[in-house]
C-alpha cells in the first residue's frame, strides 16, 4: 500500500473534480454524486487529454477532446472512441482528508 493524501473533503463538492499531480502521476480526483470520492488516471487512454478538464456524467467521466467516457467505479470504457480502460485507484476518507492508494491500480490490474 502506498497511501498518499490528495485533497481535503471540502475541496470538491458533489459533481466536481480536479487534477492532482503526485509521485510522478497525474490523477483525476472526483466527488461523484452517490459514489463519494473516486480516483482514476487523469490522462485519457485515447490521446492523453486531461480527463479532469472534462465532465462528470453519472458515474463516468467524459473526455473533453473526443467524448470518450470511463467509469469511475471500474475504469471500463463507457463511451468510444477510446477502447483501453483507465486505471482506478482505491480511495480512503479519514476525517477531513482524502487519501489514494497509489499501488492499488497495479494490484487490481494483476488480478
Ligand atoms: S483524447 Fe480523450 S477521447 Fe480522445
Amino acid at each position: 500500500m502506498n497511501k498518499v493524501e490528495v485533497i481535503r473533503v471540502g475541496d470538491l463538492a458533489p459533481g466536481e473534480m480536479q487534477k492532482v499531480e503526485i509521485d510522478g502521476r497525474a490523477l483525476c480526483i472526483a466527488h461523484v454524486e452517490g459514489h463519494g470520492f473516486r480516483a482514476i488516471d487523469d490522462r485519457c487512454t485515447h490521446e492523453d487529454e486531461s480527463l479532469s478538464e472534462g465532465w462528470i456524467c453519472g458515474d463516468s467521466v467524459e473526455c473533453p477532446a473526443h467524448s470518450s467516457r470511463f467509469s469511475f467505479l471500474t475504469g471500463e470504457v463507457t463511451g468510444v472512441p477510446a477502447w483501453v480502460p483507465i486505471k482506478v485507484y482505491d480511495v480512503h476518507v479519514e476525517g477531513e482528508v482524502v487519501f489514494v492508494d497509489l499501488d492499488s491500480a497495479e494490484a487490481r490490474a494483476a488480478c
